[in-house]
């Protein structure tokens, strides 16, 4: 195949109630290869969900409107009928959600559940199955796996129904795999196993994986790309270098300076990014970053478009009015960019 896996393009999701419109997702593009694991970051209600349910056809409504262009192995799924999304979901893109207890059926037992997803896209048998089923649980740490078979959901914990999620996900081998939070829940231990895999998954087995998270050090851990989301817009997109090293948009940088380091003096270690996100769809006119961006000035009244970082790799991109030359400079003379310390924020 040539050309990405996945390619999402001016991506935009818009849910309307009595109460007006939510534009969950205004602007967002970005493409995935085979064998690549690319991470989507950013803060709660930035649309990173609604993005990864749309891509599976999975927000479609009569009051939803879809704007954009969504492209798997070079076919358009936006406009696609029903059967064709059937026919991707499973072999071909497969997700792990945010909820696992709710996307459990809650009155089967977990075993025949994951056997169910096997058998509809395999010609294995039943005894086979069974073997997959209770293999691909115990690679994910689930103790005792030929009696958790018998389990229903309610009788597992959440972090144990999420890795039912992923050994169900997993076991239908898709070329793409989304994941939507799908450590949060877990212990470290478990959660870097669980990366781990996901990892193999694009190595040895030249798989795409979407990871959703909002947590840095899973992104440090295992990406090759990330996107940045903020307020329903992809900000930034680099490599994980480029992120961690020489990251281009203010609201990275703040996302940086909110993580744990041990080369700072710990009164000093945690900054958090003044203010709160705008509600979807009202951040106004201008960068939706503006309100709590220290570096703002007179041109950010205007929305800035996502622009290629000069001298950088093809997919490195960032959504800010400043020139890469004042982003460094703004960078090294403001330490952590001149965002507050945590205990100064009420
Ligand atoms: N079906 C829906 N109808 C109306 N609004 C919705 C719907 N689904 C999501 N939203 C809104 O869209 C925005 C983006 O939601 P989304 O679930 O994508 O956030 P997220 O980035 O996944 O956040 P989190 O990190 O908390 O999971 C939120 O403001 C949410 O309230
Ligand atoms: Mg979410």
């Amino acid at each position: 195949m040539t050309g990405p896996l996945l390619e999402v393009e001016e991506l935009r999701v818009g849910f309307s109630s009595d109460r007006g419109v939510v534009q969950a997702v205004e602007d967002v593009s970005l493409e995935l290869d085979e064998g690549e694991l690319v991470c989507i970051v950013g803060e709660s209600g930035c649309g990173k969900s609604v993005t990864a349910l749309t891509i599976m056809g999975l927000t479609r409504s009569p009051t939803t409107r879809i704007e954009g262009s969504v492209r798997y192995e070079g076919s358009e799924l936006l406009d696609a009928p029903e059967s064709q999304l059937r026919a991707v979901r499973g072999p071909g893109i497969a997700i792990v959600f945010q909820e696992p207890v709710t996307s459990l059926n809650p009155v089967q037992r977990v075993g025949p559940q994951i056997a169910e997803q096997i058998r509809a896209h395999t010609t294995l048998d039943k005894a086979e199955t069974r073997q997959q089923v209770i293999e691909s649980m115990r690679r994910l740490g689930i103790p005792q796996p030929e009696q958790r078979w018998y389990a229903y959901p309610h009788e597992l914990s959440g972090g144990m129904c999420q890795r039912v999620m992923i050994a169900m996900a997993m076991s239908c081998s898709p070329r793409l795999l989304i994941a939507d939070e799908c450590t949060t829940a877990l212990d470290v231990t478990i959660q870097a196993q669980i990366l781990l895999q996901l990892r193999s998954l694009c190595d040895d087995h030249g798989i795409g994986v979407l990871l959703i998270t909002h947590d840095l050090g899973v992104v440090a851990e295992v990406a090759d790309r990330v996107v940045v989301l903020y307020n329903g817009r992809v900000v930034e997109q680099g490599t994980v270098r480029s992120i961690f090293e020489d990251p281009q948009h203010p609201y990275t940088w703040g996302l940086l300076g909110s993580m744990p380091r041990l080369d700072r003096p710990r009164r000093e270690q945690l900054l958090t990014i003044p203010g709160a996100p705008p509600e979807p769809g009202t951040a106004g006119g201008g960068c939706s970053f503006l309100a709590r961006c220290p570096h703002a000035f007179d041109r950010c009244l205007e929305e800035p478009p996502l622009a290629p970082v000069p001298g950088a790799s093809a997919r490195e991109s960032a959504r800010c009015w400043l020139t890469p030359d004042e982003r460094r400079h703004l960078r090294m003379v403001g330490g952590d960019i001149g965002l507050a310390p945590a205990g100064d924020i009420g």
